[in-house]
C-alpha cells in the first residue's frame, strides 16, 4: 500500500482540523445555517437563491454562463426574479406540488432557471442528460409519470410524447419549430410565457422530507432506477460544499458536470448556491486550451471535475498549461471514478496543487468520503468519511472488517442527503439495505489503520466509463433489439483515459455473419437509441456466450477471459 503523503496547505482551508471537526460535529448545528431553522418555511430554491437576494449578495454574480454563442452573468436577484417567473409559468399551466416536471435541455441558463423554478412550486424536478436518445428519455418519463417537460426544438425528436399518457404539457426553449403533430400535448414557448409571467411568486413551503429531485441511475439489472432526494438534502450539500469544495465568499467555482448527473445538481447547483458562491457554467464541448482559457478568463478558484478529464489534460501535455495564467486556482477536486496516484503527482508538478479525490454516488446525494483540504493526502485513497457520517467495510454477513481487509463499502443509514426511495419501486429501495441499519453502495473497498478508504472496484457489473455510470443490461437490451443479434453481454474493459470502455460480446442470429461493418452498425445502433456514452467502443462477435445452466449470461467469465484472468468457479456454466 502507498505510504507517501502530500501535506495540506491548512491555512487556506475552511475546516481547520479534520479530527476536531469530526469530534465536535452535529448536523443540528449545521441546520442553524438555514432560515427554516427559525421560520419553519422550507424550500431548497429559497435557500439557494432568494435568501441571498434578500441580503447584500443581491448584486453578487450567482451564475456566469458561457458557450460558443453566449456569455452572460446573472446576479442572485436576477435568478430570484427569473425562477419566480418560471414558477408562475408552471402554475399557470396547472402544475403543482409533487408533480414531476422534467427537463431535457442543453446546458444553458434556462436549464438552471427552470430547475429552481420547479422547486419553488414544490414540484419534483428530473433533469435528463442532453445526450440521451429516445429509449433513455422514454424510460425515464414513463417511470416518473412526468406531466410537464421542458425541452428544446433541437431535442424534441427524441421525445416520444405521443406515447406518454401522463405527459400533458411541453415547454419549448429557444429557436426552432414546434412539431406539426402535437398529439394530446399542449405546447408552450418558454420566452413568451416568461415575458407574461409576474416576477413575484408565493413560494410553496414544503416539508423537509418532501420530494425534490429524481436522478435516474443504472444498476446491473433492469431499467434505470429513479433515485428520489428530498429538500432535506440541502443540510449535507451545504456543509460538504463548504468543507470538501472549501467554498468561500469570493470564490469563482467551476463544476464541469452536467445537471443530468447528480454531481451537476448537488455540486453544480445546490452546494455552491446554498453557500452564496458565484458559480460558473460552461456549455458545449471544449479542448484543453478552452479549459485553461476558461479558468484564466473567469479567475476560477475552485475547480471540480472527473478523473477522465484530468487524464485527458495530462495527455495534452504541459505546453497547453504554460500558455495560461492559472494562478487563481486554489482548490482542485475530482470525483466519479478512481483517481490514479499518477494523476495526483502530475497535478502537483503541473498546477502545484493537490487534486482532491472524494467519493459518493447518486444514492448518497452528497459527499460521503473525502480528502479534505486540511488533511494530509495519501495519493490513491478516496480520503476519510465526512464528519457526522459513518462509513465501514463489512463482510458478507454484515460484520465490520479490520484495517486492510477488502469488503463491502457501507454507510450507516440516516445521513441527511440519503435517497428516500426508488420511484415506483419500494422493493428495489429495500435492497440497498442488506444489513440492519446499513446502506450498501455496491462498491468494494478497504480502510487502512489511519481511517483512509481505498477503492477496489464494483461488486456488481455496473460500468463507469468516462465518469458516467452505465448499466450493462440497458446496453444489452438495446443490442438485442437489432435484427442480427441473438444474445449480447456487456462488460467494462479497463482503459487508460476513460477508466473503462464498454465492450460488447454478441452472438448473431442464423443468416448473419461477422463483419467490420456490422460491428460498426451495432455500435451506432446503441448510440442512436440510448446515448453516445453508452455505445460499445469494442464489439466482439462470438459463436456463443458462456451461460449458467439456468440460461444467465456470465459476464464475469467474459471479463476474466478478456483480461486473461482466472475465471473462478465455472461449475454452474453450461458446457
Ligand atoms: C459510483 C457512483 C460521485 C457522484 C457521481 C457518480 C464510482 C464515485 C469515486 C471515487 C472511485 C468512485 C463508484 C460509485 N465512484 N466516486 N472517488 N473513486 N470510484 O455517481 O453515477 O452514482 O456513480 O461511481 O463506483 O459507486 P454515480
Amino acid at each position: 500500500m502507498v505510504t507517501d503523503t502530500i501535506a495540506p496547505k491548512k491555512e487556506q482551508a475552511n475546516m481547520a482540523d479534520y479530527d476536531s471537526a469530526r469530534a465536535d460535529f452535529s448536523w443540528y448545528e449545521v441546520e442553524k445555517a438555514f432560515s427554516w431553522h427559525e421560520t419553519g418555511n422550507v424550500n431548497m430554491a429559497y435557500e439557494a437563491i432568494d435568501r441571498h437576494a434578500e441580503t447584500w449578495r443581491r448584486n453578487k454574480v450567482a451564475l456566469y454562463y458561457s458557450d460558443d454563442k453566449r456569455d452572460e452573468t446573472y446576479t442572485f436577484q436576477d435568478m430570484k426574479f427569473l425562477t419566480n417567473k418560471f414558477g408562475n409559468v408552471l402554475r399557470s399551466i396547472g402544475a403543482k406540488k409533487g408533480d414531476r416536471v422534467f427537463l431535457f435541455l442543453p446546458r444553458s441558463p434556462e436549464l438552471y432557471v427552470s430547475l429552481l423554478g420547479t422547486l419553488k412550486i414544490g414540484a419534483i424536478t428530473g433533469p435528463l442528460f442532453e445526450a440521451f436518445m429516445e429509449q433513455a428519455v422514454r424510460d425515464r418519463l414513463e417511470n416518473s409519470e412526468a406531466s410537464v417537460l421542458i425541452t428544446s426544438p433541437s431535442l424534441i425528436d427524441r421525445v416520444p410524447y405521443k406515447e406518454l399518457p401522463n405527459l400533458e404539457n411541453i415547454i419549448l426553449v429557444g429557436d426552432g419549430d414546434a412539431p406539426e403533430d402535437k398529439g394530446d400535448i399542449t405546447f408552450f414557448r418558454y420566452e413568451q410565457e416568461m415575458e407574461k409571467a409576474s416576477r413575484n411568486l408565493e413560494i410553496e413551503w414544503v416539508d423537509r422530507e418532501d420530494g425534490m429531485i429524481l436522478h435516474y441511475t443504472s444498476g446491473s439489472t433492469g431499467k434505470p432506477k429513479g433515485v428520489l432526494h428530498v429538500h432535506n438534502a440541502m443540510v449535507q450539500q451545504y456543509q460538504t460544499a463548504k468543507w470538501v469544495m472549501d467554498l468561500k465568499e469570493d470564490d469563482v467555482y467551476w463544476c464541469t458536470a452536467d445537471p443530468g448527473w447528480v454531481t451537476g445538481t448537488s455540486y453544480g447547483i445546490f452546494g455552491p448556491w446554498l453557500n452564496g458562491v458565484s458559480n460558473l457554467v460552461r456549455g458545449g464541448r471544449f479542448s484543453p486550451e478552452d479549459w485553461y482559457g476558461t479558468i484564466e478568463k473567469y479567475q476560477v478558484s475552485v475547480w471540480l471535475s472527473a478523473p477522465t478529464a484530468f487524464r485527458k489534460l495530462m495527455g495534452a501535455g504541459d505546453e497547453a498549461v504554460k500558455k495560461f495564467d492559472l494562478s487563481s486556482l486554489r482548490h482542485i477536486l475530482s470525483v466519479g471514478e478512481p483517481l490514479n496516484a499518477e494523476v495526483i503527482h502530475w497535478g502537483m508538478d503541473t498546477y502545484n496543487r493537490r487534486i482532491h479525490d472524494h467519493w459518493w454516488m447518486t444514492e448518497t446525494g452528497g459527499v460521503i468520503i473525502a480528502n479534505y483540504p486540511a488533511m494530509p493526502m495519501k495519493p490513491g485513497s478516496m480520503g476519510r468519511p465526512f464528519p457526522g457520517v459513518r462509513a465501514a467495510i463489512l463482510d458478507d454477513e454484515g460484520n465490520e472488517l479490520g484495517p486492510g481487509q477488502m469488503g463491502k463499502l457501507c454507510i450507516k443509514s440516516g445521513w441527511p442527503s440519503m435517497l428516500r426511495t426508488v420511484w415506483n419501486n419500494e422493493e428495489r429501495f429495500q435492497k440497498y439495505f442488506p444489513f440492519q441499519g446499513w446502506f450498501y453502495s455496491g462498491d468494494l473497498a478497504s480502510k487502512d489503520e489511519d481511517g483512509y478508504f481505498w477503492f477496489e472496484g464494483r461488486d456488481d457489473d455496473v460500468i463507469t466509463t468516462s465518469g458516467e455510470r452505465v448499466g450493462p443490461f440497458e446496453v444489452e437490451s438495446k443490442l438485442v433489439e437489432h435484427p442480427s443479434v441473438a444474445e449480447a453481454a456487456v462488460i467494462g474493459k479497463p482503459d487508460p483515459v476513460r477508466g473503462h470502455i464498454i465492450k460488447a460480446f454478441v452472438a448473431l442470429k442464423d443468416g448473419y455473419s461477422k463483419s467490420d461493418d456490422l460491428e460498426q452498425e451495432l455500435s451506432s445502433f446503441v448510440k442512436k437509441g440510448l446515448a453516445a456514452h453508452a455505445a460499445p467502443r469494442e464489439i466482439e462477435i462470438r459463436d456463443y456466450l458462456p451461460k449458467t445452466r439456468s440460461g444467465k449470461i456470465m459476464r464475469r467469465v467474459l471479463k476474466a477471459w478478456e483480461l486473461d484472468e482466472p475465471a473462478g468457479d465455472l461449475s454452474t456454466m453450461e458446457k
